[in-house]
């Protein structure tokens, strides 16, 4: 794993130190908040999105990997973390938002159907919520899981293993579904152009793309039929090895 190392190359906000190694290079912006991507694992994303008014964070998809550097960020710059949200129950790394659920007494959201029991606010597709003063919509986009939601921050969808910069998320581990897949990754593909996705895992270093650009270099859009894509994801992933300790981290994150 390669990107963890990146140091960024600016600090924007005064609020984020320059020597986190697991922050990415680049900071995004959108209506009042402030949105730093992580980097973990191999191409693991979680997203620290902090309200710079009011020091408030919000973080999506925390992995326990990297517990330390959400915990360090928010304790040395006095920033107070108001909610966690898992996209999905994750297959390939632990979620770090139940521990910072229970440690720091903090709703942590997922949809309804996530076998979590640490979940303590459940939402449907459509919903929204306002936290640290940042309004978020929870968009049902099964496919990868029976749970995956994708949630939208203004013209910003934080897309989980739904739709990818380049590809999507596979459709063969526990919940999958290659068909709802297709309908969930065209579902999103119908936002604006100017929307920019930020994926739950990128391979190749790219952190966010617009849709526009999205919509016509992702090849995985471009297979014209459901049944064509569901023969696709099928024949592909028959040859993909299953992510490491894919059991453990199932069972781990629903619990
Ligand atoms: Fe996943």
């Amino acid at each position: 794993m390669t990107q963890n190392k990146i140091l960024p190359k600016a600090s924007i906000s005064p609020y984020i130190p320059l020597h986190y190694q697991h922050f990415a290079a680049d900071v995004f912006f959108e209506e009042q908040a402030e949105i730093y991507p992580l980097w973990s694992g191999e191409g693991n994303l979680s997203y620290f999105i902090l309200n710079p008014q009011s020091k408030e964070v919000v973080l999506i998809d925390p992995d326990l990997e990297i517990l330390g550097s959400y915990l360090l960020t928010l304790d040395q710059h006095k920033l107070r973390l108001v909610a966690v949200m898992d996209t999905h129950t994750h297959a390939e790394h632990a979620t770090a938002a139940p521990t910072l659920s229970q440690l720091l007494q903090v709703p942590y959201l997922m949809h309804h159907q996530a076998p979590s029991r640490f979940v303590t606010d459940r939402v449907k597709d459509g919903e929204q919520r306002v936290l640290a003063g940042i309004n978020f919509q929870f968009l049902h986009t099964p496919g990868h899981t029976v749970d995956m939601t994708t949630i939208r921050l203004g013209k910003r969808l934080f897309t989980g293993d739904s739709l990818f910069n380049k590809s999507c998320g596979r459709a063969d581990l526990p919940g999958g579904d290659p068909a709802q897949q297709y309908q969930s990754i065209h579902q999103l593909a119908q936002f604006p152009g100017d929307y920019t996705i930020h994926p739950g895992h990128d391979y190749n270093n790219h952190l966010s793309s617009p849709l526009s650009r999205v919509s016509q270099h992702n090849h995985r859009l471009q297979i014209s039929s459901q049944a064509e894509f569901v023969a696709f994801m099928t024949a592909h992933y028959a040859q993909e090895e299953k992510p490491d300790q894919l059991e453990y981290y199932v069972a781990f994150n629903a619990q």
